[in-house]
């Protein structure tokens, strides 16, 4: 059995006091969760801060939003993995939306960071998803199994719990339209059966497949009765304690 996986992208928001406040009240509200795993993904920042607030809490994990594949060197701007591990990180979000869209990131540059995530012991969190254009095409499924394909290239993996990916349609983030868990649940299906043909229909079944896009607490648990979705990445509704609890406790 996959154990449920409520992931937090805070994105670019949150200062100090307001990230104290809401990871106190998180902590006091589902801190002690067992039957399913919580991340916090906050901006580089805060990483220090939220580490000390969410430590021995054992279902709570730290992630950041996204790591350079070395070690260390001339990268102006940039964060390793070995730094995430240093300041405790257990996951990191690889190839979110806005990062492919934004900032240049691409199948290849998502390959190499899953290959370092991996090599440092971070879960990653490895993000997929079609445009609007693409959905109203009908060609969600055939994308983000080949985005799939291009972003685990040369990757081996002897344990489907070092893996996560997000499917994320780009039209539903932050829009308040969320995908249908219907629709969600069968572009699950086609990611695991890639999973199952790259690494082995073991590992693909121990694979967590979280869904991201406007999850709110009122849409949380149409989407965990789905068959192949065993999660969610969520954003804006991560950043106020009582929602976030709330999508916890769906
Ligand atoms: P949203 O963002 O929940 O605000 O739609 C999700 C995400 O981008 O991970």
């Amino acid at each position: 059995m996959r154990t449920p996986l409520l992931a937090a992208n805070w994105k670019m928001n949150m200062a100090r006091q307001d990230a104290n406040t809401l990871v106190k009240d998180l902590m006091a509200a589902v801190g002690n969760v067992r039957d399913r795993d919580v991340a916090i993904c906050p901006p580089f920042h805060l990483l220090a801060d939220v580490e000390k607030l969410v430590e021995g809490h054992e279902n709570v994990y730290l992630g950041a939003q996204d790591l350079h594949w070395k070690d260390s060197g001339a990268f102006t701007g940039e964060v390793s993995a070995p730094m995430l591990k240093d300041v405790g990180c257990r996951m990191v979000i690889i190839g979110h939306s806005e990062r492919r869209a934004m900032f240049g990131e691409t199948d290849e540059t998502c390959a190499k960071k899953l290959a370092a995530a991996m090599q440092h012991g971070l879960v990653p969190i490895l993000c997929v998803g079609e445009s609007l254009e693409q959905h109203e095409a009908g060609k969600t499924v055939d994308i983000v199994k080949a985005q799939l394909r291009a972003d685990l290239e040369g990757l081996t993996l002897d344990d489907g719990n070092k893996l996560v990916i997000a499917y994320e349609p780009i039209w539903a983030i932050g829009t308040g339209k969320a995908d249908t868990a219907e629709n969600a649940n069968n572009t699950m299906i086609a990611l695991r059966k890639v999973l199952a043909e790259i690494f082995g229909e073991e590992i693909a079944q121990q694979v967590r497949l979280l869904y991201g896009g406007s999850v709110k607490p009122a849409n949380i648990a149409g989407f965990m009765a789905c068959s192949d979705i065993d999660g969610a990445l969520v954003g804006g509704a991560s950043l106020k304690a009582e929602s976030f609890s709330q999508i916890v406790n769906y």
